[in-house]
């Protein structure tokens, strides 16, 4: 999973690559990371998985951040730092049902279409991310 290249049509470049590489990928990731959880604090929408995260967000913001440069074929900062992700035992406490996955769903595509993403890049994205969110479900 950590190490995946994505295939855009027939782009076999990794999303990292596409939001702008060394030059500009880790910037667009700490957008991308800022506005998910900007829109989870703030819209009625997703009140059901903001109830689930801690009042303060900072470290939630930095380790999805440092989470999704790796995925994306960026620098494993998660990895690094943490060990192996172990992502869905991680949100087992957490109860994820079909509503929650929808509510991250909306967030992250809500995020991207505010910051203009490529229409075939977000789609791209969004069908990758619904599969980790899926897998995270445990109810
Ligand atoms: C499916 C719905 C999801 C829900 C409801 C959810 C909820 C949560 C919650 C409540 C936390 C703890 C945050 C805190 O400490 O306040 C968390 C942590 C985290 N989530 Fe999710 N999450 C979901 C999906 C995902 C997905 C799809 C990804 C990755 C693409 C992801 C990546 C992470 C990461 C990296 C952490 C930090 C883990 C750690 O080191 O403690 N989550 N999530």
């Amino acid at each position: 999973m950590l190490d995946r290249v994505e295939e855009v049509g027939s782009d076999k470049r990794t999303f990292f690559e596409l939001l702008g590489g060394e030059a500009g990928g880790i910037d667009k990731i700490r957008q991308l990371v800022e506005m998910f959880y900007d829109i989870m604090d703030t819209d009625p929408k997703a009140e059901g998985i903001r109830k689930m995260h801690q009042a303060d967000l900072t470290a939630a913001r930095e380790k999805l951040f440092m989470f999704l440069t790796g995925w994306t074929g960026g620098p494993q900062l998660y990895v690094e730092r943490y060990g192996h992700p172990m992502l869905r035992k991680r949100h087992l406490p957490f109860p994820i049902d079909e509503s929650a996955r929808d509510q991250w769903m909306y967030c992250i595509i809500k995020a991207m279409h505010q910051l203009d993403y490529d229409e075939d890049l977000m789609k791209s994205l969004a069908t990758q991310l619904y599969g980790v969110a899926d897998f995270m479900r445990n109810q």
